[in-house]
């Protein structure tokens, strides 16, 4: 039997958490993998920051090859005019590539050259693609580019740094995201990013996104798998 696609993965996950590495513990970082494997997490969320697309500096393709995982790789990738870089993300394993729509001037063109990349992991299973938008930029601007993308990301705090605070207008962008989808006659999944915390994924998950992005609620320095688990249990209900 071939091996499931990316996206088919992505379907029968949704809706869920993507846990965001931003701020991780790197020091046990091995082991709070581990346990969040356990604890039933499917999708762990690199934020790649460029110091120019944004202020900060993370990391770029080699620690995203070092962290051997099964769970799928998103890639959130934060730098200025990504078209020269997407293939040195895609080597190091990316599962799902996510580019801002503010990023490039040729942003449709980064979108079609990911179409035709094979997945590092397993040629067969494709890469997700997602546009992601600050939260400053009108959700129209994502309407030429749908037929190039598999996924939406709205990012519901400024991007470049962990531990703001969710933007309420975030859940009419929702809405916004929904309407112009619904046009096609196949699925996006759309994901929220950013200020995403126990105390407030009830209503967040009420706005109705398949993948919600979560990193230092998660990676509090207590209890990274025990804070994955509750997240995922409230979303599913
Ligand atoms: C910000 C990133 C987000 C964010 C998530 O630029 O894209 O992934 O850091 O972290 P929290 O959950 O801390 O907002
Ligand atoms: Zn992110």
């Amino acid at each position: 039997m071939p091996t499931p696609t990316v996206l088919a993965r992505l379907q029968e996950m949704v809706p869920t958490i993507s846990v965001g590495m931003l701020t991780a513990d790197l020091m046990s970082l091995g082991g709070d993998l581990r346990l969040l494997e356990q604890s039933g997490v499917g999708l762990v969320h690199f934020d790649v920051m460029d110091g120019c697309f944004v202020p900060s500096m993370t990391f770029g393709p080699p620690l995203i090859k070092g962290m051997k995982t099964p769970l799928l790789k998103d890639v959130h990738l934060m730098v200025q005019e990504p078209l020269e870089k997407v293939a040195e993300y895609v080597a190091a394993g990316a599962d799902m590539v996510t580019v801002h729509v503010e990023s490039s001037r040729h942003i449709h063109r980064v979108l079609q050259l990911l179409g035709k990349m094979a997945n590092a992991n397993d040629p067969q299973a494709g890469i997700a693609r997602g546009i992601a938008l600050n939260p400053g930029t009108p959700v129209e601007a994502i309407e030429p580019l749908l037929e190039e993308v598999d996924m939406v990301f709205l990012l519901a705090i400024n991007p470049g740094w962990g531990g703001q605070k969710f933007l309420a207008s975030t859940q009419r962008r929702i809405g916004q995201v929904k309407e112009l989808a619904g046009r096609l006659n196949r699925p996006i999944l759309i994901g929220v990013d950013g200020g995403i915390t126990r105390d407030n994924i009830v209503p967040v998950a009420r706005m109705g996104e398949d993948i919600i992005v979560t990193g230092s609620a998660v990676f509090d320095g207590k209890d990274p798998a025990g804070n994955a688990r509750f997240m995922l249990n409230t979303i599913k209900g």
